[in-house]
């Protein structure tokens, strides 16, 4: 599929099969959302461009480089959220906006209920973090909302994705590069991806 890149890391193949476990608690589900997503993150950026530099060491001037664009992280609420921090661990000085999305039970399709988003854009790459990717409608909104307001790079980082919400999406956007840690099967009746790990949100805040 183009534009789809499922990472192939034994670390990330390792730490998911611990998040997919019902066994899991909220603790541990945490810490591994925010450290599986700054692995993702940490390909999902490997071709961000960067500009020569001179620095100073202690002991004399050198080469070096500087990135060039300013990265917003754009976390999903509520599940994408426990994703920002392990992505800030590599890139301290991103920007976060968030974006409030949840999906209706009945209809599945995205409902918006948060965004204060500036008039202009403060940023020229924009990732959206969002653990699943299930029906797709979540982040085709988002990324709907991102290019409206301005941005023109944008890549969608999540942890699992359906073939269902991966089409749907590079169907909307197939300039958006899809960074996922699994592909799984299908969804089930309910919209919910298998086998998947359940409700990413309610096991992250103990909600269930
Ligand atoms: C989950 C998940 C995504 C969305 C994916 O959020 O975090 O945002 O579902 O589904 P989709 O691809 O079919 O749109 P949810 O609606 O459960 O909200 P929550 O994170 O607030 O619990
Ligand atoms: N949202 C989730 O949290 N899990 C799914 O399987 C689908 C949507």
């Amino acid at each position: 599929m183009p534009n789809l890149y499922v990472s192939t890391h034994p670390l990330v193949a390792h730490k998911l099969t611990i998040l997919r476990s019902k066994d899991t608690e909220p603790k541990k589900f945490r810490e591994l959302v925010g450290e599986l997503a700054g692995l993702l993150a940490y390909e999902a950026t490997s071709d961000l461009v960067i500009k020569p530099v001179r620095v100073q060491t202690p002991l004399k001037e050198t080469d070096g480089y500087q990135l060039v664009h300013k990265i917003g992280l754009i976390p999903i609420l509520r599940a994408g959220l426990g994703m920002v921090e392990g992505v800030w661990n590599f890139m301290p000085s991103a920007e976060v906006w968030h974006i409030g999305i949840y999906r209706d039970e009945k209809t599945l399709k995205p409902v918006q209920y948060y965004n204060k988003l500036p008039i202009e854009p403060t940023v020229s790459v924009c990732l959206i973090l969002d653990p699943m990717l299930a029906t797709g409608g979540s982040a085709v909104a988002t990324v709907d909302i991102l290019k409206q307001w301005g941005v023109k790079r944008i890549k969608f980082v999540g942890l699992i994705g359906a073939p269902e919400g991966i089409a749907h999406l590079q169907n909307s956007h197939p300039d958006v590069p899809i960074h996922l840690a699994a592909v799984d099967e299908r969804l089930n009746e309910n919209g919910y991806i298998l086998p998947g790990l359940g409700d990413a949100g309610d096991r992250q805040f103990g909600t269930a």
